[in-house]
């Protein structure tokens, strides 16, 4: 591929192992998925917070704000969403290379996107993480009256509505935020980073 396309690949002379060396701690993706309101932002948000106090190098990647610069050519049809998430999985094979523990927060509706985001990872470094909610509790939560906009007519190919989500089968942590808090779930985390050995 490389020789048809004319491109050359160059190796640097610092590798990804030299900066993870340097950082103390391995890149990795915590990829969160949910519906709209289930609390991936909140989550990743208050995350970051702790593994930056244990020293950690972090990034947040937010479809929110992604959706402002990178990806403001893409809308909300599956086509789009799928390029959504293939630029933001390549965009964290990148972050995860520099050695940063990257905290993505994108609904990522289809499983079969956030299972090719996961082949683009070595074993491990990839960690799906599934906030669990209801779309009832995410429609009485309305965090940004979207779902008000939804069923005023205001919005359509709204995620749960009429777009659809695809639980995924096998998440490594699922955290249920119609029975845990933003504290517990946070906790639950990093549990399992420390338990995986990504955090000592
Ligand atoms: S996706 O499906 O992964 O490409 O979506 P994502 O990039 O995460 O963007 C979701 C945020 O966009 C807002 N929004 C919508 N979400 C779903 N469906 C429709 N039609 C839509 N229109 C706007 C909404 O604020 C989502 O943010 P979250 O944090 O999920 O509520």
């Amino acid at each position: 591929m490389v020789e048809e396309n004319h491109l050359t690949w160059h190796e640097g002379k610092v590798t990804k192992h030299d900066r993870e060396t340097l950082k103390k701690h391995k890149g990795a993706v915590l990829w969160f998925t949910g519906l709209s309101g289930s609390g991936k932002s909140t989550i990743s948000v208050e995350l970051e917070k702790v593994l930056h106090g244990l020293n950690v190098h972090t990034y947040r990647l937010d479809g929110d704000n992604v959706r402002h610069g990178l990806n403001r050519d893409l809308g909300f049809a599956d086509k789009d969403r799928v390029e959504n998430i293939r630029r933001i999985g390549e965009v964290s094979r990148l972050f995860v290379d520099a050695g940063i523990v990257t905290l993505t927060a994108f609904i990522s509706p289809f499983q079969r996107d956030r299972e090719m985001v996961r082949s683009l990872f070595q074993d491990g470094e990839f960690i799906e993480i599934y906030v669990k909610a209801s779309l009832e509790a995410c429609e009485a939560r309305d965090p940004k009256g979207l779902y008000k906009k939804v069923r005023n007519g205001e919005i359509s190919q709204f995620t749960g509505i009429d777009s659809p989500y695809e639980a995924p089968a096998s998440a490594q942590i699922v955290v249920d935020t119609e029975k845990q808090t933003v504290v517990e779930a946070v906790e639950m985390i990093v549990g399992y980073l420390k338990v995986n050995g990504y955090l000592e």
